[in-house]
């Protein structure tokens, strides 16, 4: 299976993105990887800290695993982790890429920990990539009333990116360009800035990584891919497909006991919906 930064490159040169998908058990592990088979498309699985806490590091590090093969890359990212132990702990239990978020921090702070991270990632042996963040998009997968208290409307500067990236090393960046952690139960779309992202992919020189993926628009999501985002990340839609199949199986049968029954509709949601994804951030594949 080629590594992570191949699949990047590859998706970059092709002009199309990754799908990257929280997961907070085997379910919905199967069905996004049931997703990416059926397109033949690569597949970044990510678990937030709190995700990593249900299930376990070295668990869904497991599970992963056993899921990928030559012919269907699956790959591991430590979503969100705002502690360097936390970055070590999944380095260490093999996960293929890590994000250090310091994104709350001074710059100088944020700069200097995720330097610690990366020199961690490079000790290691192995090729993890290292992801840093600039830009407060809020903190939580969620459907949310109003914009969250941690979402700041300042989009990265792309100068800022530039030094982010040459004084940290990372690998990724996930600047701050107009979307937002959960989704807004009004419906609201928050607006991506396409040319502010080519403006920072210029600057910063790594790949870009799109956050906050739930709630924005196809054409945004395209017009984002085109700019230079090369990944991107969808978590509350995800978790709604899961509830609200859970939800109807559990109101549909209020007899059936067997988890592998009462379950099905929620994993199914959670395939179509990857599934819609993929096949969008990939259609643009030249
Ligand atoms: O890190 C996770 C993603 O950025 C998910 O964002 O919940 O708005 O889709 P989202
Ligand atoms: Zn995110």
């Amino acid at each position: 299976m080629y590594s992570l930064r191949e699949a990047i490159v590859a998706a970059e040169k092709g002009g199309f993105a990754l799908g990257h998908f929280n997961i907070s058990d085997s379910n919905q592990l199967n069905a996004v990887v049931a997703a990416a088979e059926k397109l033949g498309q690569p597949v970044i699985i990510g678990v937030s800290e709190g995700e990593r806490e249900f299930v376990g590091v070295r668990e869904v590090a497991a599970l992963v695993q056993a899921k990928r093969s030559e012919r269907q890359p699956v790959y591991l990212n430590a979503d969100h982790t705002y502690s360097i132990e936390g970055v070590k702990a999944a380095i260490d239990a093999g996960f293929d890429a890590v994000i250090f978020d310091g994104s709350h921090l001074p710059l100088a702070e944020n700069i200097e920990k995720t330097r610690e991270c990366v020199a961690y990632a490079r000790a290691s042996g192995r090729d993890v990539l290292v992801e840093g963040e600039i830009g407060r998009i809020g903190t939580s997968s969620k459907l949310l009333d109003t914009v969250p208290d941690d979402f700041d409307a300042e989009l990265t500067n792309p100068d800022e990116a530039a030094q982010f990236v040459r004084e940290s090393g990372v690998d990724l960046l996930a600047p701050a360009v107009g979307t937002m952690h959960g989704r807004l139960k009004s419906g609201v779309e928050p607006k991506i800035d396409a040319a502010r992202i080519a403006k920072i992919r210029e600057a910063a020189g790594v790949p870009l990584v799109l956050h906050g993926g739930s709630g924005s628009s196809d054409d945004d999501f395209v017009a984002a891919i085109k700019a230079g985002i090369a990944v991107v990340h969808i978590n509350t839609d995800i978790r709604v497909a899961y509830r609200k199949g859970l939800e109807h199986d559990l109101a549909s049968d209020t007899e059936e006991i067997a988890p592998y029954r009462f379950l099905s509709e929620g994993v199914e949601g959670v395939e179509q919906l990857a599934e819609k994804y993929i096949k969008l951030f990939s259609s643009l594949q030249s």
